[in-house]
């Protein structure tokens, strides 16, 4: 996926935090942050940030967010909020980071790329040393969570924890932990639970 007009967020960006869905996905920040190291000298990225639900939150409790998602329509919105400590990048993760940041964390951005191992990487070389790394996103389902998987750019239809925690330790990262931060109910009746992966840079 890259930063281009045909980015299948763009025309969910406008209505993106109404949405019920993003409204459960809200409270994430609520449930992480607490599990994080923060103070007001660090600079985080938000991979995949959307509108900032995440974001937002986190940029009340560090020095600068730095909000990354090819969607530009996405980053306007968050714009709009006026934050002055978080700066939009509006491109592809794999088109290079500036800098090195003290954490990456990320909601629900994890499924649409394609390598998991190659977007872990990115993140342990663009993490400073001892740095934080937070992922939330799907435990494994069925495909019924986005229903049309294809169009909506989804890789993986959710992971499988041991898989990635095997990656992850593989590229490096200690302290790999798993744990269930909360469960969304979908409007098809469903329920799905969602992980936090949390793990620090050696
Ligand atoms: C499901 S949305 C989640 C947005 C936000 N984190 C939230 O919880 O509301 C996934 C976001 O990841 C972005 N994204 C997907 N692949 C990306 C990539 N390779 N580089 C940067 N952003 C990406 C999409 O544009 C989209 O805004």
């Amino acid at each position: 996926m890259s930063a281009s007009p045909n980015n299948p967020f763009d025309s969910s960006a406008k209505n993106w935090d109404t949405r019920r869905m993003s409204v459960q996905l809200a409270e994430v920040a609520n449930l992480l942050l607490p599990q994080l190291v923060l103070n007001d000298r660090q600079h985080w990225l938000d991979f995949g940030s959307g509108t900032g639900l995440l974001s937002v939150p986190l940029a009340a409790r560090v020095e600068q967010v730095t909000a990354l998602d090819t969607s530009e329509k996405m980053l306007e919105v968050l714009v709009e909020k006026g934050i002055k400590n978080i700066q939009t990048l509006n491109q592809n993760v794999f088109s290079g980071l500036p800098c090195d940041y003290d954490g990456v964390v990320s909601c629900m951005a994890l499924h649409h790329v394609a390598s998991t191992e190659a977007l872990l990487k990115q993140f342990y070389q663009h993490l400073k040393q001892d740095g934080q790394l937070a992922l939330v996103d799907l435990y494994a389902e069925d495909g019924s969570f986005h229903g049309d998987n294809e169009a909506k750019g989804v890789k993986h239809l959710g992971f499988d924890i041991e898989a990635l925690r095997a990656t992850a330790e593989a590229l490096g990262f200690v302290e790999v932990s798993f744990a269930e931060i909360m469960q969304v109910e979908h409007r098809n009746g469903c329920g799905y639970p969602l992980f936090v992966m949390l793990a620090r840079r050696s």
